[in-house]
């Protein structure tokens, strides 16, 4: 029998049109547009509508990515999205709510929490079930309404989040030049209180007291995460490379977490990469979540950067804490 690989077909994004940038902040908390860019290298984000939902914005990036795809919706047979603000915190999931929207009915869909690694974490599993024969063109998407837990008093994490969506489909193939080359993915709870929402959950269920002490609102340990997303980047990458036996040198396309621009450098310069090779969106969308990968690929897609058969390394890490790095060559059709 032949061997089966999967591989990106497509990519999709959105972003939401409002802009809330560094001088509207300023009229919100103690902050400045020079501190702002100074740390984080963030102008300005994407807020979605009050009306606008994680599992809209997710229908947007994979209506896309189908299109680009050359599929229809009815040869999708598994949607997956990875968020940490879905539509709603138990049921139903966000990928049942956008499996309907576009019309997909009666096939498996899930959701998956790994905060800004999951959109990686999303291809470990559509590469699972894909080359194990059991499920052909998956729909992946990550997807974030951030703004729904940040607390817009608390200039510490207002700054750094915005909401957006990427999305792409993984197909199986019998062309093993199309194929994800390599994923790890990994994490470690014991910096859980690194990153968290207190509430609601069942430790901390819907009440009065949690609305007082604002406790659905993300709190965020900043510095302590920085130094362990600079060392996690780092190691991740030099990690998947020595295992494929590449250079930094060899990579067209390093595709960070779109998290703070000085840690993205911080990783680039450690592997000598040059600035052609590190994609940047962090200044027009700031962090995004799960939906930071995808949209990235997405702007390179658009804007003709990405030509098929190009190596893409992803490389990311988030709340939980997890991390997770990817090789593979884009293998969908560019424009
Ligand atoms: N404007 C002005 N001053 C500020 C602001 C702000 N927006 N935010 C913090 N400060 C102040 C602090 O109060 C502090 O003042 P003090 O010295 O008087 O106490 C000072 O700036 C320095 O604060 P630090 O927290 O040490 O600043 P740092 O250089 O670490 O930058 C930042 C903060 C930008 C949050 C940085 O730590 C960071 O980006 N960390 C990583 C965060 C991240 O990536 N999180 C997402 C993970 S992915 C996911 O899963 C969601």
């Amino acid at each position: 029998m032949a061997s089966v690989y999967a591989s990106m077909r497509s990519i999709g994004a959105y972003a939401p049109s409002r802009i809330l940038s560094n001088s509207d902040l300023e009229k919100m908390v103690d902050t400045t547009d020079e501190w702002i860019v100074k740390r984080t290298g963030i102008k300005e984000r994407r807020i979605a509508a009050n009306d606008e939902y994680t599992s809209d914005m997710g229908v947007k990036a994979a209506l896309q990515a189908i299109e680009r795809s050359g599929l229809s919706a009815n040869d999708i047979d598994l949607v997956i999205c990875a968020t940490v603000t879905p539509d709603y915190f138990n049921m139903p999931s966000t990928a049942c709510i956008i499996s309907d929207k576009i019309g997909i009915n009666d096939v498996q869909a899930f959701d998956i929490s790994a905060a800004c690694s999951g959109f990686v974490y999303l291809l470990t599993i559509a590469k699972a079930f894909i080359e194990s024969g059991m499920k052909k063109n998956v729909l992946i998407i990550g997807a974030e309404k951030f703004s729904s837990i940040v607390d817009y008093t608390d200039r510490g994490t207002c700054i750094l989040f915005g909401d957006g969506a990427g999305a792409a489909v993984i197909s199986a193939t019998s062309d093993k030049n199309e194929a994800i080359i390599d994923i790890h993915a990994s994490a470690d709870g014991a910096y859980a209180d690194f990153l968290v929402t207190p509430a609601p959950g069942s430790v901390n269920p819907a009440s009065q007291e949690m609305l007082d002490n604002k406790l659905n609102f993300v709190q965020m340990k900043g510095n302590e995460t920085f130094k362990l997303a600079v060392k996690t980047l780092t190691k991740d990458v030099i990690e998947i490379l020595k295992h494929n036996n590449l250079q930094a040198s060899e990579i067209p396309h390093f595709i960070p977490h779109q998290a703070n621009y000085r840690i993205i450098k911080a990783v680039g310069d450690a592997l000598n990469m040059k600035e052609e090779q590190v994609v940047l969106t962090v200044h027009k969308y700031g962090n995004t979540s799960a939906a930071s990968i995808p949209m990235a690929i997405n702007d390179i897609y658009e804007s003709g950067r990405l030509k098929t058969g190009e190596l893409m390394l992803l490389d990311t890490f988030g709340g939980g804490l997890t991390w997770a790095s990817a090789l593979l060559p884009f293998a969908g059709k560019v424009k």
